[in-house]
């Protein structure tokens, strides 16, 4: 029905004023994962406003749901993140976060504002609603483990079989909406290897065990892990990043310790590269002497888009007036997200809507003190979420 929902970006610009102060109350106001109790406060009497029933506190923590009820069969919902960083902000926006230290730097504001303008426009439209929509606004995406496994346990996806979610972003022109079928999002995994061995006089190698050799050794194995045991088709990446060892030039330490990070688009590549780290560092480590002590950390899953409902965010892009040309596909991202949980359950889609105007400057990116949107486009996405629910 294209004349209804041409109309949709219309009613959205036309609460332009209303998603400008949502976002710019929740940005003034930024709270950290796990502490979104004032931001939930906020989102829930604003849906009563509108009429609706919010449920607060779903899964333990500061998750808020609401349905709208209309036509028939499963729900399709909607998620929201809420959550804002440890940053100081340094934007100099008239409603700057006054939570010193507490910044929105990565668009939650932007997330929660589109959500609750969608929840507008869906309660305006409900007679024309096809079947049932939940509103997910769900807390604490920054931190693992997420907030995504708690809503969930909370039943946020009881009865849906589709589930869509927008990312803001500052990385793409205002207007573009980018979106990939398949996996888009990187697994993420954090990697510590202790490596033990025996300290001692430099001059006297032979009566330690160098940890610093062992740890070279681990660390060039460790390259060898998507060069030899993962196909040319999957990407993959293992980083050490830090190195920490000795304290002279004339002592063996006892121990280095290595970090570094993991990333992957295949849970099969991620059990593969998993184990292999730790027979690498364990192997090593034992062949000369020492131990390796290995943590891998656990990260988010792999996002993954599903196909029929990623098109179906397309379409609907389409319909609610984003010319053909402004679609993109969105490039494989390193970066984790916990929307990745819901799509293990229910079929997902997670697309990036553009909001950088090169007229206001330089893009600051995701994470960045003076990290900033272009609100002309809380409508577009407003719009989009509905026509995604009302279309369903
Ligand atoms: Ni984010």
């Amino acid at each position: 029905m294209p004349a209804r929902d041409a109309s949709l970006l219309q009613q959205a610009e036309a609460i332009g004023e209303r998603l400008r102060g949502w976002r710019r109350h929740l940005h003034a106001n930024p709270e950290l994962s796990g502490q979104e109790a004032q931001t939930a406060q906020y989102i829930a009497a604003e849906l009563r406003a509108m009429g609706y029933q919010p449920v607060e506190n779903v899964g333990g923590a500061h998750g808020v749901v609401a349905e709208a009820h209309g036509g028939a069969g499963p729900f399709v919902a909607l998620r929201a993140d809420t959550d804002a960083l440890p940053i100081h902000e340094e934007t100099g926006l008239p409603f700057s976060s006054r939570n010193p230290g507490v910044m929105h730097a990565c668009g939650h504001d932007a997330h929660t504002a589109m959500l609750l303008g969608a929840a507008l426009l869906i309660h305006n439209n409900r007679a024309a609603l096809r079947r049932p929509v939940r509103l997910v606004f769900q807390p604490h995406e920054e931190k693992y483990p997420g907030g995504a496994p708690a809503m969930i346990a909370g039943g946020a996806l009881a009865g849906v079989d589709q589930i869509f979610g927008i990312h803001i972003t500052s990385q793409l022109p205002s207007g573009q909406f980018a979106i990939r079928s398949g996996p888009m999002m990187a697994a993420v995994n954090e990697l510590a290897i202790d490596v033990h061995g025996k300290g001692g006089h430099a001059a006297k190698p032979e009566d330690c065990v160098d940890p610093v050799v062992i740890s070279a050794e681990i660390i060039l194995a460790l390259q060898t892990i998507v060069s030899r045991s993962i196909s040319l088709t999957e990407p993959a990446v293992v980083s050490v990043t830090q190195v920490r060892a000795g304290t002279a030039d004339n002592v063996i330490p006892e121990r280095v310790e290595l970090r570094g990070t993991i990333r992957t688009y295949d849970e099969r590549a991620r059990a593969t590269i998993l184990r292999r780290v730790r027979e690498i560092a364990e192997g090593l480590a034992r062949v000369h002497g020492g131990n390796a002590v290995v943590r891998l950390g656990d990260g988010y899953p792999v996002l993954v888009n599903d196909r029929e409902v990623t098109e179906r965010a397309l379409g609907v892009a389409q319909q609610v007036g984003f010319a053909p040309d402004v679609l993109k596909t969105m490039p494989l991202q390193g970066g984790g997200e916990d929307f990745a949980y819901y799509g293990q359950k229910a079929p997902a889609a997670f697309g990036f809507l553009g909001a950088h105007d090169p007229a206001r400057g330089p893009a600051y990116p995701h994470h960045h003190p003076k990290f900033d949107i272009d609100e002309a486009m809380l409508a577009r996405g407003a719009a989009l979420h509905a026509a995604f629910a009302l279309q369903g």
